[in-house]
């Protein structure tokens, strides 16, 4: 999915020490999810199409890229929704719009010189691409494949809403030789799903997962989310156990972000039925719990991995990366983003497409690349992005190590270590060896705070824009 906000994460514990309270009022603060650095907030209208074109011609024709392509569209509205889509139950929009990302592969492959570059992972996301038809399943699919050439082993996932999908859906997926399928679960309690407007049965879960394997899609990631409106412990563990009952690869267990300042149908939501901060915490450390004692493998700030999922492997190896799609596998050099409100990633920097779905559908029919914003790197920011990305990942970095792979002093990470002072002191992190960063148990949920400590984008008020984010914890 393309979140643009940014999900709580576990409140701080209520245990931790030293004195909870103290460090929920002073960390827990707005502060970004740092999918990527400097974070969309600071994307802006001085990199448009030229620039990516320029950015798409001189990347190396030998490097596999990674492709995502974002499908805006769903047939009803989950009032949890924080992703960017629209409802419709009408279809042509839906084809319409496929037309026009056919149109977009088309003009990226143009500006790259007509060359059909590697690509190692596909991924779809939305809204819910299963909106598609089973021809268009195929269609698009095929169109990817006419732009870009699939490595031998290219991973290629879709986000996938279980309700009523069918065999000929499933089948399209599999003759798109889909690898890994991500389902939305939720909750499985009742009231939960009736507050959050997603009647989702299990045992139409079950199936959906059942068939997905039979027909050789084998790789299976599952949502679950706490923090919803009438979630307790119970039902999160419930949900949870609902979950394992499927022996998914990996789950990812996010914190509800309400934010109905910017996704106004949230609204809908009783906010009287939300669990408070210390109950949130409660739910996601159950589910923890339960998913470590299940087997799984922490990844990060909401993931959990089997032992033998590239995840976990990616984990262990130091290799985890972080982009829009949140924790990942993905190493490729450059991200393509297409379709309305993708964010690509290239060597140079950033580029958003424009998210209005009509005025990003004007823009690929007059022949443009349909960007609306984005940044070049400049400064340290490659430097600051790669210290972000290790310590979302890893709840650790190596300054030292870091600042010789960049060919910089170690006093380039002056202005962070002071940043950081007070949050050392009050036990969040520890400097090893005095220069490995490493965020302490009590720090885990303010990982997003220590990694503000590199964000000079983040403290500057003449760089700071307009962003708004959700609260630290
Ligand atoms: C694009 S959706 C997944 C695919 C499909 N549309 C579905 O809902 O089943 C990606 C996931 O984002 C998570 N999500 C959506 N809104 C959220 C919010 N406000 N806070 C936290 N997570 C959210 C949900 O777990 C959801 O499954
Ligand atoms: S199906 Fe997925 S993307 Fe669509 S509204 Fe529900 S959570 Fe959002």
């Amino acid at each position: 999915m393309t979140q643009t906000l940014t999900p709580p994460g576990p409140a701080a514990a209520p245990a931790a020490t030293p004195d909870p309270e103290t460090l929920l009022a002073k960390y827990g603060g707005p502060v970004p999810r740092y999918t990527s650095y400097p974070t969309a907030p600071h994307f802006h209208a001085g990199v448009m199409g030229e620039t990516y074109a320029g950015w798409l011609e001189a990347l190396p024709a030998d490097r596999p890229v990674s492709v995502y392509a974002h499908i805006p569209f769903c047939d009803t509205l989950c009032w949890f929704c924080g992703c960017q889509t629209k409802i419709t139950r009408r279809y042509k929009p839906v084809s319409e719009y496929l037309d026009v990302l056919e149109k977009e592969l088309a003009l990226i492959q143009a500006a790259h010189g007509g060359r059909a570059l590697p690509v190692s992972h596909i991924h779809w996301g939305g809204g819910s691409p299963t909106m598609l038809t089973p021809d268009d399943i195929r269609r698009l699919a095929a169109s990817v494949d006419a732009h870009f050439a699939r490595t031998e082993d290219c991973v290629f996932a879709v986000e996938i809403d279980p309700r009523e999908m069918t065999d000929a859906d499933v089948q399209a997926l599999a003759d798109a030789r889909v690898t890994r399928a991500s389902l939305g679960l939720q909750d499985v309690h009742p009231e939960v799903q009736a507050a959050i407007n997603r009647i989702q049965p299990m045992d139409e879960t079950e199936r959906l997962a059942a068939r997905l394997r039979a027909i050789g899609v084998r790789q299976l990631n599952l949502d679950l989310m706490y923090g919803l409106p009438h979630q307790t412990v119970e039902r999160v563990l419930a949900s949870v156990e609902a979950a394992l009952a499927l022996a998914p690869d990996r789950i990812a267990l996010f914190g509800y972000a309400h934010v109905p300042w910017m996704k106004t149908h949230q609204k809908m939501i009783p906010e009287a039925a939300l669990p408070d901060s210390e109950e949130r915490y409660r739910q996601a450390e159950a589910a923890s719990a339960a998913l470590d004692a299940a087997g799984y493998v922490r990844v990060g700030l909401d993931h959990f991995a089997k032992p033998d999922d590239p995840m976990a492997i990616a984990l262990k190896a130091g290799t985890l990366k972080r982009n829009f799609q949140g924790y990942t596998t993905d190493d490729a050099m450059s991200l393509i983003g297409v379709g309305a409100s993708s964010i690509g990633r290239l060597p140079q920097g950033f580029v958003q497409n424009e998210a209005a779905t009509a005025k990003y559908a004007r823009m690929v029919e007059a022949g443009r690349l349909p960007v609306a914003r984005g940044k070049a790197f400049e400064g340290d920011d490659l430097l600051m992005g790669a210290a972000i990305e290790r310590l979302m990942c890893d709840f650790a970095v190596d300054l030292d190590a870091l600042s010789a792979e960049h060919g910089v002093g170690r006093s380039a990470f002056d202005e962070a270590r002071s940043r950081l002072a007070p949050l050392v002191a009050d036990g969040l992190a520890t400097f090893e060896g005095g220069a490995r960063l490493r965020a302490t148990e009590a720090g885990r949920p303010y990982i997003r705070q220590l990694a503000a400590c590199f964000d000079h984008y983040f403290r500057d008020p003449r760089r700071a824009g307009a962003a708004r984010h959700s609260a630290a914890v």
